[in-house]
């Protein structure tokens, strides 16, 4: 019997609903195609986003969204993706799949496209190849309600009213593709670019963030925080889980085995010492936690599938998958004191993405109900939980055998997300209270075989279901978490 003991009596930090939040970059068909049709196509959509994409991410709640990279925003010049769309520059995406991108999705259509979803943004600036003058420019663009040239341009070009920027990243990935930079030249170039993104709102702050380290490069994160970290809001982590050891065998998003399997889960586990360790760091030039950890890139990278542009990352998604964002966003809640805010790569059709599309059909993968079953976590007060588990897996893949969080929303109920990670056994949970008696619990679960995934012809194999196997009894709920699977359940207390 597995002991799920809850404390309501212990709150512990808000879960930031932006731990929820997304990546979209201009890469392969996760802008083009699987966000922004354009208003010509026969697809439907509104002012040229997709309805069935817009619609399936209101569900999920989305509350944040990255754009224009990763990567792209390194090279992105804004300019060339305002005013006409016939006079925008076509220009080469030599990151990914060196095709052309004719930036006829820009700043006034990502701001669409939030607004249409209802979610924050979160804009990537050019540090790697732009001015700081550009970068300042951007902002001024975006947010300034005023008289000035900027303004003017957003005015002329057909909105009158300042954006809403809610975060904005001064670079990515800068010890890498944004500029190949070492940590003391990038902090300093980071403390000269922030300084010009001016606030030039009255009620609220954009909210900055400095690029940070690539996984376990502890050193970066101490340079940075050491030189730093008084002028940012927000320090970026990216950590991808990639079960092969070199970049050319990844390996398959679908055909594997359970060695793989619970590789892959090893793998996904690590993001918890990367955030203990990067947090002690944090921790000693900011002791109060003030510098939020920002985990802006995460999730699986698989070889792309078989037949499509090594450059478009395309892969498909199974309850391996869901496993990870399981793990992963229960590992993101217990750390939300730190963690304030996580962007899973990427939206659409790239790397872990919550929807892939073919022409004009959608399907939702098992990621996207992992986060749609997670969802009344969104700003509610982490608990203090604990649970016994056993260690399982293959050879040196030992993982736990469950993972967990809790979590009580405003309206005083309590919401409880389990995975199962193993693929054999099922487990009986009981779950305690140190205060309060569960007086009404619905539930839902996610499950199938590991490899278990959806496709265009069969788009609902694995989906979420009603979950009803619980018993109420004695002050406890106990119910069997059956192997491969993640469970959210509600409670209310009396
Ligand atoms: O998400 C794909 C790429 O991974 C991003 O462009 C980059 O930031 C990271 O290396």
């Amino acid at each position: 019997m597995a002991k799920l003991y809850v404390n309501p009596g212990n709150p512990k930090s808000k879960i930031n609903k932006e731990i929820y939040g997304n990546f979209s970059e201009h890469l392969g068909r996760c802008i083009y195609e699987g966000l922004f049709v354009g208003t010509d196509s026969p697809i439907p959509n509104t002012n040229g986003m997709r309805n069935d994409v817009v619609n399936a991410l209101k569900e999920m709640k989305l509350p944040v969204l990255r754009w224009p990279g990763g990567c792209f925003a390194d090279e992105y010049h804004w300019m060339d993706g305002i005013g006409p769309k016939k006079k925008r520059k076509k220009i080469v995406n030599t990151h990914w799949g060196g095709v052309v991108e004719d930036n006829s999705f820009g700043t006034h259509e990502f701001m669409e496209l939030c607004r249409q979803i209802g979610c924050e943004t979160y804009i990537n600036g050019n540090v790697g190849s732009g001015t700081v003058r550009e970068m300042s420019e951007w902002v001024e663009y975006m947010t300034f309600s005023g008289v000035s040239p900027m303004a003017d341009l957003r005015k002329e070009n057909g909105h009158e009213e300042a954006y809403t920027v809610n975060y904005f990243g001064v670079g990515n990935e800068n010890w890498g593709c944004g500029g190949n930079m070492r940590p003391e030249y990038y902090a300093d170039e980071y403390r000269r670019y922030q300084t010009y993104v001016r606030n030039y709102y009255k009620d609220k702050k954009i909210y900055k963030i400095a690029c940070g380290p690539n996984a376990d490069d502890y050193s970066w994160t101490d340079t940075v925080m050491k030189i730093a970290g008084k002028y940012m809001d927000g320090l970026s982590l990216h950590y991808y889980t990639v079960p092969g050891d070199d970049w050319d065998h990844k390996g398959s998003a679908t055909q594997f085995d359970e060695a793989e399997y619970y590789l892959t889960l090893r793998k996904a586990y690590f993001i918890k010492e990367l955030l203990h360790r990067h947090g002690a760091i944090m921790d000693r030039y900011d002791p109060k936690k003030k510098v939020g950890l920002i985990v802006d890139e995460w999730g699986t990278w698989f070889d792309v599938e078989p037949g499509t542009n090594p450059g478009f990352l395309y892969q498909q998604n199974t309850m391996r998958d869901a496993m990870v964002a399981a793990i992963s966003l229960n590992l993101f809640n217990k750390h939300s004191d730190r963690v304030k805010m996580a962007n899973i790569a990427q939206l659409v059709n790239v790397l872990q993405a919550v929807i892939l599309t073919e022409g004009e059909k959608m399907l939702l993968t098992p990621t996207y109900h992992v986060f749609k079953m997670f969802c009344d976590h969104q700003d509610a007060t982490l608990l203090d939980s604990s649970l016994a588990t056993e260690t399982i897996g293959m050879g040196k893949n030992l993982i736990p055998n469950l993972t967990e969080s809790v979590s009580r929303a405003s309206d005083g109920s309590i919401t409880i997300t389990l995975a199962n990670l193993s693929l054999e056994h099922a487990y009986p949970v009981e779950t305690v209270f140190a205060e309060g008696t569960p007086d009404h619990v619905t539930g839902t679960i996610l499950t199938g075989a590991m490899d278990a995934h959806n496709t265009f012809d069969a788009p609902e194999t694995v989906k979420a279901a009603d979950f009803t196997d619980t018993k109420l009894a004695d002050g406890t709920i106990s119910f069997d978490i059956p192997p491969c699977s993640v469970i959210s359940l509600k409670v209310t207390l009396k």
